[in-house]
């Protein structure tokens, strides 16, 4: 039985549609703010439940987080070191970012908290985090294989730490950051290949302090002293580029469609993916540009001439850590474009909410579109308009869930996804915006 059924769009999509805000400058928002002394107020805070899972989790540590009008949060901060220790176990639900984000904050407070999650959580590897929060003085038990449920021990007297990143990974380098935040001294990062900064952008906003300095091997080293004392912000989080990019590829795909999303997120190491439309012929313009708390903002317009006149290309590796989350729908708008498409570098993708690389090989091939997908790369043959007609399994996976429902606006017949639960990770509404720019999709 599928949960929801995509139609061809039947006229051009149109408009500007609300798009939510950003899963991680909304996380991060929250977690800083709680870190901080006083009280912070948030605007735009993403309503997903993956926020909300790390809400809850602050909560349970003692901080007060209110909801004071429609958009807004008021979080009443405990300082560094603040936090209490948690009087139930944190479920973070389907949030890696919040499970991991808040491993490297209890590292280094003297407690010790339980953390779960959903089953697709539960899979994810933690050994990422748990290795180096290590050599700050926490130690961990967790369930064989180093997944969750997981309990851990902050360190009473950490140390700082000097550690080189392993994998290019925000969530892995934002938990040491946070951990580093509450230790005596300078914690160093090495980055050798970046991964998203917002972190480090948003930490001047609460008064914080961090230094980007370039080394010789060509990696970046991140200077944090330690035991800083932050304070209350006020912040408003723009739109999530990773959502926003199912609307994009939505107008891109359906002829004559013209839509402009506004207040966008567009930090270049999240961008990767328009970069891509761009290579891929895409009629896509950034507008209104302006920085906003450190972070760049553009509203984006996608439009569609008589049919996607789009072509295949080469997306190279080293792109991979500013789009890892739009891979799924590049390979959807892939589908739509003439010739192969081809991208590598992509092993991160089996660890994500799903294996999101055999997940999106099989959403294509049950839609008539010819895709190959190996260790670490994916091939998608586009032939214009794809056949469509097929139900895709969404494995847990907001992306894949979405990414597939896309597909059916554009493609000859409906296609279906087998279960929606977890778009409201990220999306809330999905449905609903769609419909607001003329789209269509139901329940099945
Ligand atoms: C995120 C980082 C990415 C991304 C995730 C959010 C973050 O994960 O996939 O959706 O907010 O730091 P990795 O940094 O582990 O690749």
């Amino acid at each position: 039985m599928p949960s929801l059924v995509s139609h061809p769009a039947a006229a051009p999509l149109a408009g500007r549609p609300h798009t939510p805000a950003d899963k991680s400058l909304s996380q991060r928002a929250l977690i800083l703010a709680a870190l901080s002394l006083g009280a912070s107020r948030i605007r735009n805070l993403l309503a997903g439940e993956d926020v909300r899972a790390t809400a809850q989790a602050l909560r349970a540590c003692g901080v007060s987080i209110t909801q004071t009008a429609a958009r807004e949060h008021h979080i009443q901060g405990l300082g560094t070191g603040g936090l209490h220790a948690p009087d139930d176990i944190l479920d973070f639900a389907n949030s890696g970012t919040g499970a991991r984000l808040m491993l490297g904050v209890m590292a280094t407070h003297p407690h010790t908290a339980t953390f779960t999650g959903d089953a697709s959580l539960r899979r994810r590897p933690m050994r990422r985090v748990l290795a180096p929060l290590a050599e700050f003085g926490a130690t961990a038990t967790a369930r064989e294989g180093d997944f969750l449920p997981l309990t851990l021990t902050g360190a009473r007297e950490p140390l700082p730490i000097r550690h080189r990143l392993q994998t290019a990974s925000a969530q892995v380098k934002s938990a040491l950051l946070l951990a580093g935040l509450n230790a005596p001294g300078e914690t160093i990062l090495a980055e050798p290949r970046p991964s998203r900064d917002h972190t480090e952008r948003m930490l001047p906003c609460f008064g914080g302090e961090i230094r980007a300095t370039p080394q010789e091997d060509g990696a970046t080293a991140l200077h944090l002293p330690g035991e800083q004392n932050l304070h209350a912000a006020e912040l408003e989080i723009p739109a999530d580029p990773s959502s926003a990019a199912f609307l994009a590829a939505a107008a891109l795909i359906v002829p004559r469609s013209d839509i402009t999303i506004e207040n966008v997120a567009v930090n270049p190491r999240r961008a990767g993916f328009y970069a891509c439309l761009r290579e891929m012929g895409a009629d896509l313009a950034f507008a209104n540009e302006r920085i906003r708390h450190n972070e760049p903002i553009a509203d984006i317009r996608a439009r569609c001439g008589d049919a996607p006149a789009l072509r295949g290309i080469a997306v190279p590796a080293e792109r991979a850590a500013s789009m890892i989350d739009e891979y799924p729908i590049l390979a959807v708008v892939a589908a739509f474009a003439e010739g192969e498409t081809r991208m590598e570098g992509l092993a991160e993708l089996r660890v994500k909410e799903s294996d999101r690389l055999a997940a999106v090989t099989d959403l294509l091939r049950v839609n008539g579109v010819q895709a190959e997908s190996g260790a670490d790369h994916l091939i998608v043959s586009g032939a214009g308009k794809p056949k469509g007609g097929g139900m895709a399994a969404s494995h847990g996976d907001h992306r894949i869930a979405m990414s597939a429902l896309i597909l059916g606006l554009g493609a000859s017949a409906p296609t279906a996804i087998d279960d929606d639960s977890m778009i409201a990770t990220s999306f809330p509404d999905f449905p609903a915006t769609i419909a607001a720019i003329g789209g269509e999709i139901r329940p099945g």
